[in-house]
């Protein structure tokens, strides 16, 4: 393992080369030195662990913003510059001063969305007044701390590249490297939590609902799936795989599956959103149960609504990878929650809750499952064939077909598991599907039938070889 710390202090260049925490090139007294002259390094006090310290921080230009990545670098110092460019998050707070916006707040009585703790907890990084630094400042959006963790404990030891990323986590450096971790952090945005919650009756202001896939999300965006580079601001090469697991693919889906599907159950059993009067919180069902589309205009008569299953039909395919016993128990468990609602809310809390276990269960088979190449072409045969079989038509089932044969086809590309030809097949039926979804009132059926025939064509031929 190999870390390099660099700076340009008093337009002094150095480079410190540390292998197996043994500096190689300059020493460490140099280093300190050095760092003590660079401002914000210096305001990195470790005795409050735990502050914000704001973008801006990580974004100096000996850091994170670096015009030219600086030679050797682990990482390629041009974060900031992507983040502030590419990343969806960096204009989250702006999203909050948008016209739309505020009809979504007037509707729901919120008053100014860029003052709402509602709004802000998801579309800002929002902590306590005595957790920020003076550099803080909410108008950044979802910033580098927000998913890195706040930076004021791990900023000094980071910095001076003493440590590694492990010890980065131990102060307290977020561990977006571990599929759990990165799903639970994600999730608190994309699905919600106790905490933060985009309800029915802001989705019929107008906030859009929240599609989410962990594997696919954490590369590119879905808005964009021609850019498979994305809004991604890190590289994964051959140092960072020295350094971390790959971040990608069967594994990180099916880790996801999991949590998202556990996710939105947490949500079902939080008392918040039981049942008032008649109508329990209408955002935890499917909207096609009561809706023509997704985004909710036609609405239908008086129908059984059904609590959002399409991770949990996923998490059956994540669940087979590990053990068949825990599918078939997964499978059993759904039915019993989709019967649930029609008897009673007690009853939807019950499944809910046999549900959650099961679940946790599978989690930790996946965490110490041994993932290999033909996990990802198992399951991507196993989906398309269900798809093809017609188990996964709904509209939001349909949508995590095509979102996980985005991630699972990115994964036997990048890793170039597939030839050269069938490789380009598999992106270009990929890319169609993702296509199918760009507008959420009506997708194209035939356009998601046809990649999933592809993409089982592709697989029957490079398994058969
Ligand atoms: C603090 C809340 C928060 C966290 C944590 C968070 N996000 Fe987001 N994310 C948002 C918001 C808000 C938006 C919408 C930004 C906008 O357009 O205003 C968004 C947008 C996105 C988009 C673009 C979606 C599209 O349709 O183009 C992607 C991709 C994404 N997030 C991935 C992730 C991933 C992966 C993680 C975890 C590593 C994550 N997010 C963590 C709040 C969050
Ligand atoms: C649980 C987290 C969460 C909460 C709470 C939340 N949002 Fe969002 N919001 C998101 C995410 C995630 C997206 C991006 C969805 C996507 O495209 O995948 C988003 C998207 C939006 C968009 C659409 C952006 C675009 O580019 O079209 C608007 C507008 C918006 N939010 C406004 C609000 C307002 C106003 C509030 C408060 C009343 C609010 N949001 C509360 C998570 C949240
Ligand atoms: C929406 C969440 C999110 C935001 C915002 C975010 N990151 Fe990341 N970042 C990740 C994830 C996920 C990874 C990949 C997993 C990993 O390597 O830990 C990552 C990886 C990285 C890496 C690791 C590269 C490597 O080779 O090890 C660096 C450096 C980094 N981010 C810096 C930043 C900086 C600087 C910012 C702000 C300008 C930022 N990130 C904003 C989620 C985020
Ligand atoms: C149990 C049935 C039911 C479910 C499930 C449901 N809705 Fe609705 N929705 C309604 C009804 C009834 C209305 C009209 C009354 C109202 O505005 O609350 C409505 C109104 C709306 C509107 C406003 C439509 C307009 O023309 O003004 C939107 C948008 C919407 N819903 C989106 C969604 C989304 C997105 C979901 C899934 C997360 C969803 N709904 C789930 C019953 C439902």
């Amino acid at each position: 393992m190999i870390v390099v710390v660099h700076g340009l202090c008093l337009g002094q260049h150095f480079n410190a080369y540390l292998h197996g925490g043994i500096v190689i090139k300059y020493g460490l007294a140099f280093v300190s030195a050095a760092l003590f002259l660079c401002g914000v390094h210096a305001h990195a006090k470790e005795a409050v662990p735990g502050n914000t310290m704001g973008a801006t921080t990580c974004g100096q230009s000996t850091c994170h913003s670096a015009n030219i990545p600086w030679p050797n670098s682990a990482v390629a110092q041009n974060e900031f510059t992507q983040w502030q460019i590419k990343d969806p998050h960096s204009g989250s707070y702006k999203t909050l001063t948008s016209k739309k916006a505020r009809r979504i707040a007037r509707f729901t009585s919120q008053g100014d969305p860029t003052q709402s703790a509602k709004c802000l907890g998801c579309h800002a990084f929002q902590v306590p007044k005595i957790r920020q630094e003076q550099s803080y400042d909410i108008t950044e959006g979802v910033t580098c701390e927000a998913c890195h963790g706040p930076a004021s404990g791990w900023l000094g030891v980071h910095t001076a590249g003493l440590y590694f990323y492990s010890k980065n986590v131990e102060k307290g450096m977020y561990p977006t490297t571990d599929p759990t971790a990165r799903a639970k952090l994600c999730l608190s945005c994309h699905v919600g939590d106790g905490d933060k919650f985009v309800s029915h009756s802001m989705m019929a202001a107008g906030h859009p609902v929240l599609p989410f896939e962990l594997g696919f999300y954490s590369w590119f965006t879905k808005s964009n799936p021609g850019d498979r580079a994305g809004y991604v601001h890190f590289k994964v090469d051959d140092d960072y795989l020295q350094r971390k697991p790959w971040p990608f693919g069967v594994k990180v889906w099916a880790i996801g599956q999991v949590a998202q599907a556990k996710a939105i159950l947490e949500l079902v059993t939080d008392p918040k959103n039981s049942p008032r009067g008649l109508f329990p919180e209408l955002a935890l069902f499917e909207c096609q149960s009561c809706h023509q589309s997704a985004k909710g205009s036609g609405a239908y008569g008086p129908t059984l609504p059904k609590i959002k299953a399409a991770n949990l039909l996923f998490s059956e395919f994540a669940a087979k990878i590990v053990d068949d016993r825990l599918a078939a128990r997964l499978r059993s468990n759904i039915r019993s929650l989709r019967a649930s609602p029609g008897i009673s809310w007690g009853a939807v809390i019950g499944s809910s809750r046999r549900l959650k276990k099961t679940l946790g269960e599978i989690e930790i088979a996946l965490e110490s499952h041994n993932f290999t190449i033909d996990d990802n072409t198992e399951t991507l045969a196993r989906i398309t064939k269900a798809y093809m079989r017609g188990r996964l038509h709904g509209y939001e089932s349909s949508e995590q077909a095509v979102l996980a044969v985005g991630s699972l086809v990115d994964e036997l590309d990048r890793l170039e598991t597939l030839s050269v030809p069938l490789a380009a097949e598999a992106i270009s039926a990929t890319q169609r599907g993702l296509m199918a979804f760009k507008n959420q009132d009506v997708y194209s059926r035939t356009t998601v039938h046809s990649t999933m025939r592809d993409i089982a064509q592709i697989i029957a031929q490079h398994t058969a070889k």
